[in-house]
């Protein structure tokens, strides 16, 4: 189907507020085609900028994408070395149009261990960007679900030791609170493209009830009318949060 009819399928008033993409396929992309796995990942941050785009006309409110996992640095020394390299060119070269699109760039993870060039040029558009409010962009980045969890806990373990918090006091909010996606609310929906059935740690806490869309598609491949798609789907999805399809219609 053609893009534009794609479009008006969309109910713009059930636009997701929060998705959250697994953006996977990138080596397989490029070997398909005969290259190294670095030429997927170059082709794959296109993908990122039209993704980004797409959802902020679409005025989706958080776009959180998973860049970079803890376990990522077990990839081949040169992998990891150009995917840095990458992710800083790429943001220093798309510092202007997060500007003239309004977006706010803002990242989760262990930055702290990320190379120094990188956590500087991310720091530096992060600041740049911190007054833009039509769509926040959240890069994961050298991030992991269980590392978060594990810093939360510690955070509250370190509270409760102090005499700040009683154990039993604990509620959910308060591990909410201490996890690095705290200003954020949950993804409504969560895309993973290369058709791989799984989450590969992240965001364990927040996506409890998030729709979940897997597509085949490799991510350099992922194209707008593949983000049209996935947003139709979720549309379709009746979410009931432990309620019954019943009390949802009489409510
Ligand atoms: C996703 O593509 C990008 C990152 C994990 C950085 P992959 O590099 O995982 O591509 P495949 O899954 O090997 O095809
Ligand atoms: C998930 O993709 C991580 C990112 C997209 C950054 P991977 O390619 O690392 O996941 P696995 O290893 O296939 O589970
Ligand atoms: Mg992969």
């Amino acid at each position: 189907m053609a893009e534009t009819e794609l479009l008006n399928k969309i109910d713009q008033a059930k636009i997701p507020n929060h998705i959250a993409i697994i953006m996977d396929g990138n080596g397989r992309w490029a070997k398909k085609l005969g290259h190294i796995r670095i030429f997927g990942h170059r082709q794959g941050v296109r993908t990122v900028k039209n993704v980004v785009e797409t959802a902020a006309e679409l005025g989706v409110k958080y776009l959180t994408l998973y860049a970079f996992s803890t376990e990522n640095w077990s990839r081949p020394q040169a992998e990891v070395n150009a995917l840095m390299e990458l992710l800083v060119d790429s943001i220093r070269k798309e510092t202007p149009s997060l500007m003239e699109n309004s977006i706010k760039l803002e990242a989760i993870g262990d930055l702290e261990n990320l190379p120094g060039n990188c956590n500087k040029t991310l720091k530096e558009t992060i600041n740049t960007t911190r007054n833009n409010n039509r769509m926040t962009l959240v890069l994961a980045l050298n991030y992991s679900a269980r590392w978060d969890l594990t810093r939360a806990m510690r955070n509250l373990a370190t509270e409760a030791c102090s005499g700040n918090i009683e154990p039993e006091n604990i509620t959910e909010k308060d591990i909410r609170k201490n996890l690095s996606t705290a200003a954020y609310p949950d993804p409504d929906l969560l895309i993973r493209t290369s058709g791989e059935y799984r989450i590969s740690n992240f965001l364990l806490w927040e996506i409890a009830y998030s729709e979940i869309h897997i597509t085949p598609v490799l991510w350099p491949d992922f194209e707008t009318d593949d983000f049209y798609n996935a947003i139709i789907d979720y549309q379709k999805r009746e979410r009931r949060f432990g309620k019954t399809s019943e009390q949802l219609i009489h409510s």
